[in-house]
């Protein structure tokens, strides 16, 4: 029992901006270099490498456990399936790095750093990553299916997801901002478009030209992964316009628009805040840097817990 409190101990160390100063001192110059190439290959993959960390920090901890292969996987779970994308780009930028350093930075950090660049390169304002974190040895599906957030939850239930994992109703609110930028698949918004919640109409919270915008690109029966942008004014720039989005009942996801539109009970704050950040951005960004710093920090495994992969789809084997 005493070894593994000190073990728990030895996990529970902290991340530091210095991390790699001495072992990679080019670390933050090659994954710039990398993530840049990929989204001037491809504007949505700033996107789609956001996301990972944010998915990845979500299950056990930012431990690189989402970039792990295997059909029991975090990859095959329902928020994943088809949708989290960026796993080639994130296997180019580690052998990168390891070109760099070789066995020096683990696959989570990549990912961190990663989504720090993706959010400058489409024009957001940057943070200062924490690094040292190690890599873990699982991969939790259920973990996945039942921690991340899901578009059909209720605001009461995503704040409680975010809460198991430390973070507030703020950083919901922030960091839903996120959804400047990337695209989301019609099955996770068409049940607004047409008879929602068997009312015979759209969602009312709906904007009624991008509900008919939506029902002409997500038709009954239609195919479900179709996407459209998140935020339809400034597609692949990362800006406050998501929560104006809102103000404007313009929010794709049901997740999103009930941070303005949902029951009176739970939004009061969510409110407030979809309207300090929709006018002001410095305000969003700075907030926004906070946020993804503090999601950064959920349960990093440190010291000698973990190890930092050689692959990072497989753990090293012994
Ligand atoms: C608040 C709860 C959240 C819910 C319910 C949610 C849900 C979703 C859904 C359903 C999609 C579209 C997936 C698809 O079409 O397959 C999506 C996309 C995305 N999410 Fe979230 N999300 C949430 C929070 C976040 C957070 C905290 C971040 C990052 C900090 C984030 C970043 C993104 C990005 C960047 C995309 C676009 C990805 C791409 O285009 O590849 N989301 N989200
Ligand atoms: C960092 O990269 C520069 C070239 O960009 C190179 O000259 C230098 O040797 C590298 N430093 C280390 C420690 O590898
Ligand atoms: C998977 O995640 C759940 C939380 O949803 C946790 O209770 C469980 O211990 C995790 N399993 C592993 C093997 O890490
Ligand atoms: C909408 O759904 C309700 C309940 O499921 C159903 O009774 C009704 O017939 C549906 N209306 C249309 C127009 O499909
Ligand atoms: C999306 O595409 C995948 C892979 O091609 C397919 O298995 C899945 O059924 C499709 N999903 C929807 C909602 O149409």
């Amino acid at each position: 029992m005493l070894l593994m409190g000190l073990l728990c101990l030895g996990g529970k160390g902290q991340l530091r901006a210095d991390y790699y100063a001495s072992s990679c001192p080019n670390l933050s110059k090659v994954v710039w270099r990398e993530v840049f190439k990929a989204i001037q290959n491809e504007m949505r993959m700033g996107a789609s490498l956001l996301r990972l960390h944010f998915h990845d920090c979500f299950v056990n901890g930012c431990d690189g456990s989402i970039l792990l292969d295997g059909s029991d996987s975090e990859k095959f779970a329902p928020p994943n399936l088809n949708s989290a994308r960026g796993f080639e780009v994130i296997d180019t930028i580690k052998a990168a790095v390891e070109n760099e350093c070789n066995g020096i930075v683990s696959c989570a950090d990549i990912v961190a750093i990663s989504a720090r660049d993706s959010v400058l390169l489409s024009g957001g304002r940057p943070w200062t990553v924490l690094l040292g974190r190690r890599d873990g040895l699982v991969s939790n599906q259920t973990g996945a299916a039942n921690g991340l957030p899901s578009p059909f939850d209720s605001l009461g239930v995503i704040i409680s997801k975010f809460a198991a994992v430390g973070l507030s109703t703020t950083d919901v609110v922030t960091l839903s901002g996120a959804h400047t930028i990337g695209r989301a698949r019609c099955a996770l918004f068409n049940n607004r478009l047409f008879n929602f919640s068997g009312t015979g109409a759209a969602d009312p919270t709906l904007d009624s030209s991008l509900a008919s915008q939506l029902q002409s690109l997500c038709p009954l029966n239609g195919d479900g992964n179709v996407t459209t942008p998140l935020d339809q004014s400034s597609i692949d720039f990362f800006d406050n316009h998501y929560f104006n989005n809102l103000i404007n009942n313009k929010g794709v996801l049901s997740s999103d628009q009930i941070l303005f539109s949902g029951d009176a009970a739970t939004t009061t704050s969510t409110i407030t805040l979809v309207q300090s950040y929709g006018s002001n951005s410095g305000l969003f960004f700075s907030q926004f840097g906070s946020s993804m710093v503090k999601m950064g920090n959920i349960s990093p495994l440190t010291g000698n817990v973990g190890e930092v992969r050689k692959n990072c789809r497989v753990v090293n084997s012994s």
